[in-house]
């Protein structure tokens, strides 16, 4: 493999070239990038108009998978590539993996995998593949607090997309993958991006006995499917949805920690899915569970066979009906794709929340999960510590009326956060007037009272009812006691990550 000095030699290279992210989005523009993300390379092939120079090249052998004359780069690192496997040599080169600008506001540089099928190439992955940044990656990656931590640890880490994200927040990163070809990219991928991690084989927990994080994160193999599985970027050993619950259940935690994972769950006969995944959450430990999607068996299957490349081939109907054979045997009625957070909180009366979230997000919802476990606590605190404390909405809360259009009154109010997960409750007078005055100055039983005036009603009756109402609001961060105000902390530290393709696979894991 790469020495640090190759990859540092080969970074320098890429630079030189004008192989970054923003260089290569200039050069191939709206359509020649929109093609990529529908995994079409012919766009962005005219995009280049048949142009020698360096960036071209760059761009067709480590993007477009297209032979470059070797005789036309110079490249320094032709022969180390080649020698490491990263290149196939001869009059033409042609890369043996896929070297992509990535970046967000916390992370810029390059991603090393295996490379994405492009056009309409549906040809079988290698069993120890190496998956790029997915749709399923980029959205954990925005699911991920960026508090400052300690220690991290990405599990899984494939291409090593998750632990560039890290490096920004996490003092020492530890990351791990059961397959070795996975971490001899990752280390490419780290070592273009200047990132350190302490880079560790094995399987689930194993290769870190007895340590503790401040974080954990998964993009784990989640895909429930029958023994016999080889695709290791997406299969794991354990029946069912085996491999999720051990990642869950065994998430080594330090006090605060909090654990971010996406992936599948099966939804069995006769267990509602709410009851099978609390079973998951460690004692000691808050948990938002939000299920994204529920597919049927059959659309589960033909998802991730069409991904396995056997979509149209002979062994397409024996290996679904194999699929269905074994959802059958488990008694799987379907399967729940979503995000699992956990926070070890050491409570005795942990919070245990496990929704169906199947509405529109605004990405990153890290702080929105992070504002809800913080919520937690305050939600739970006595009507009379509630009414003496000091309440601030959070400054994305919008408020909309719905009614017949030129209606004097509306027949709805709705408050409605416009960040983060979306979360909206419908309000009347009373209510929507008391969050209304929520900014951080007064405390809430003030503005009870002051609300009761104008309306003409009892406050205690009123501040009895409005307390019952406001806890939900309090535990979804929407209104934020003042002394533990950290909604803003975090907030708009990155932004989305941009990749120059899109892949077919789900985003909710
Ligand atoms: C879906 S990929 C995710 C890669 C990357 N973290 C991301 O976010 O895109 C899952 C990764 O888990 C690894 N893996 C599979 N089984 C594992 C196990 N039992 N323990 C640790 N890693 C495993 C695979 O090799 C693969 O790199």
């Amino acid at each position: 493999m790469l020495t640090p000095e190759a990859i540092r030699r080969l970074r320098d290279e890429l630079i030189a070239a004008g192989y970054t992210l923003d260089a290569v989005a200039e050069r191939l523009g709206e359509q020649g990038l929109a093609g990529l993300a529908r995994n079409s390379s012919l766009a962005a092939t005219d995009a280049l108009d048949g142009a020698d120079d360096p960036q071209a090249d760059a761009i067709r052998l480590w993007l477009l998978r297209q032979p470059v004359p070797a005789a036309r780069t110079g490249w320094l690192t032709l022969d180390t590539l080649a020698a490491a496997g990263l290149l196939v040599a001869g009059d033409d080169i042609r890369a043996g993996v896929e070297l992509k600008p990535y970046g967000s506001e916390d992370a810029a540089g390059w991603i090393c995998s295996d490379p994405t099928p492009l056009d309409g190439r549906v040809g079988r992955p290698r069993p120890d593949f190496v998956l790029g940044a997915s749709p399923a990656s980029t959205t954990l990656a925005q699911l991920i607090p960026r508090g400052r931590v300690g220690s991290a640890l990405d599990l899984g880490t494939g291409c090593g997309i998750q632990s560039i994200h890290l490096a920004a927040h996490c003092d020492r990163i530890v990351a791990t993958d059961l397959n070795p070809r996975a971490l001899d990219l990752a280390r490419i991928t780290l070592g273009l991006n200047r990132t350190g991690a302490d880079l560790r084989l094995g399987s689930l927990y194993g290769p870190v006995p007895g340590e503790g994080f401040d974080l954990v994160v998964s993009n784990p193999p989640y895909v429930i499917s029958p023994p016999g599985g080889e695709l290791v970027y997406r299969e794991g050993s354990h029946p069912g949805d085996g491999l999720m619950r051990e990642v869950v259940s065994a998430a080594p935690l330090n006090q605060g920690g909090n654990l971010v994972v996406l992936g599948n769950w099966a939804i069995t006969d006769g267990q509602p899915w709410q009851e099978r995944v609390s079973e998951w959450i460690p004692a000691g430990c808050d948990a938002l569970v939000l299920q994204r999607e529920a597919l049927d068996p059959y659309e589960y299957i033909e998802l991730w066979l069409a991904d396995a490349g056997l979509a149209g081939t002979p062994d397409y109907l024996p290996a679904y009906r194999r699929w269905l054979d074994y959802f059958a045997a488990q008694r799987i009625i379907g399967v729940g794709l979503g995000w699992v957070f956990v926070r070890r909180t050491g409570s005795d009366r942990p919070d245990l929340r496990l929704e169906e979230w199947p509405h529109s997000v605004f990405q990153p919802v890290a702080d929105a999960v992070t504002a809800h476990f913080e919520g937690v606590g305050p939600s739970r605190w006595s009507d009379d510590r509630l009414l003496a404390a000091t309440l601030e909405r959070s400054p994305h809360l919008v408020q909309e009326a719905i009614g017949v259009p030129g209606a004097t009154d509306p027949e709805h109010i709705v408050l409605r956060q416009s960040t983060g997960l979306g979360r909206a409750v419908a309000v009347d007078t009373a209510l929507g007037a008391v969050v209304g005055a929520c900014d951080g100055d007064l405390p809430l039983g003030v503005l009870v009272d002051a609300v009761a005036g104008l309306l003409e009603v009892d406050p205690g009756v009123l501040a009895g009812e409005i307390v019952d109402r406001l806890r939900p609001l309090v535990a979804d961060g929407l209104l934020v006691p003042v002394h533990s105000n950290s909604q803003d902390s975090h907030r708009d530290r990155f932004g989305s990550p941009q990749t120059l393709d899109g892949e077919q696979r789900r985003e909710h894991g």
